[in-house]
């Protein structure tokens, strides 16, 4: 195809040349300039003459930045999420949203079992001992963890990363428990079902495995906290906004709960004084959930399929608004 009819790309991540290559051999590429990645409104003032889109899953696509992209049919995401494209105005104009599910569920399941291990075993304070000086001949240990074995682990959602989570501390020796809206109430395999409020009772962990949607938006409040028992400890690899924050703060400060590991926030990232970041008991990462070598190039590699199959015409591997097919059939 003559260079000036390839369809255009507008890239919204820093890529490698190779990347870049490939998608260069199939289309004309323009690439965001700037440091991190563009705000809604740089987004608004480039998406003119542009078919298909690929950015992080932070990447601001609501209505008001489809409605600036009148060619625009493919929203590419560098990740599993897609909360943040407004799923239902890019069905109504034919756009379709793509992501990268299964390729990074080993690693955030690896990493949800990390930050287990990690509060169970006190690893930050134990960590913290050496690197401060305090290992000394005759001197006591930091406060003891906890085993793993026989203790219960509540997963929210019981998808594919939930799943992965639940294989993982089985192989520990944990109970598992579930929740999923989904999913009706029985057992699956090893894990038992439960009512919401029931898993949050009984849970001595409680992991969350929900895609953020307006159902799961503060799912975890207050009232939730206040249903966890005091030795309980709250693990978030999901979306920062399922967790009420002010609340988790309130609850970890008055020991409500005994504590918590997020690798998500409802703000990342987080304005430096955010007082979960001053709280002992809470262990915080940079949303690294799928960030290992691996993982990260094989979401890359499936992120740049969906966009070049999508710009072909061909239905492209992983599509989150699959209702919106017919339409962008009909635009093609
Ligand atoms: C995802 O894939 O949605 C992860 O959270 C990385 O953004």
């Amino acid at each position: 195809m003559p260079p000036d009819l390839l369809p255009r790309a507008y890239l919204a991540l820093r890529l490698s040349d190779e990347a870049m290559a490939r998608i260069g051999a199939a289309c004309r590429v323009e690439r965001f300039e700037g440091r991190g990645q563009p705000s809604k409104e740089e987004l608004r003032a480039c998406l003119g003459e542009i078919d298909g889109l690929l950015g992080s899953t932070q990447l601001p696509v609501d209505a008001e930045v489809l409605a600036s992209a009148p060619l625009l049919r493919v929203v590419s995401n560098f990740g599993v999420g897609y909360d943040n494209v407004d799923l239902a105005a890019a069905t109504a104009r034919g756009v379709l949203v793509c992501n990268t599910p299964g390729v990074l569920t080993d690693a955030v399941a690896d990493l949800t079992l990390g930050l287990i291990v990690a509060l169970a075993r006190r690893l930050p304070d134990a960590a913290r001992f050496v690197r401060e000086g305090h290992w000394a001949p005759g001197r006591p240990l930091p406060e003891l963890g906890s085993d793993l074995r026989g203790k219960t682990l509540g997963i929210v959602g019981l998808g594919r990363i939930g799943r992965a989570v639940a294989q993982r501390a089985h192989g520990f020796g944990m109970r598992i428990v579930f929740h999923d809206v989904f999913r009706d109430p029985g057992e699956d395999g090893f894990c038992e079902y439960r009512d919401f409020d029931d898993l949050l009772r009984e849970a001595d962990f409680v992991s969350l495995h929900v895609n953020l949607t307006d159902e799961t938006k503060q799912l975890i409040g207050a009232r939730e906290l206040a249903l966890m028992q005091p030795h309980a400890y709250l693990v978030n690899t999901a979306r920062g906004q399922v967790v009420d924050q002010p609340a988790l703060t309130e609850a970890l400060r008055e020991g409500r709960i005994a504590g918590a590991a997020l690798d998500v926030l409802a703000q990342e990232p987080p304005a430096p004084d955010e007082p979960l970041l001053s709280l002992p008991n809470v262990i915080v990462l940079p949303h690294i959930g799928s960030a290992t070598r691996e993982t990260r190039r094989a979401m890359l590699d499936l992120a740049i399929e969906n966009l070049l199959a999508a710009l072909r015409g061909e239905t492209p591997r992983c599509v989150a608004n699959p209702e919106a097919l017919e339409r962008w059939r009909a635009r093609e």
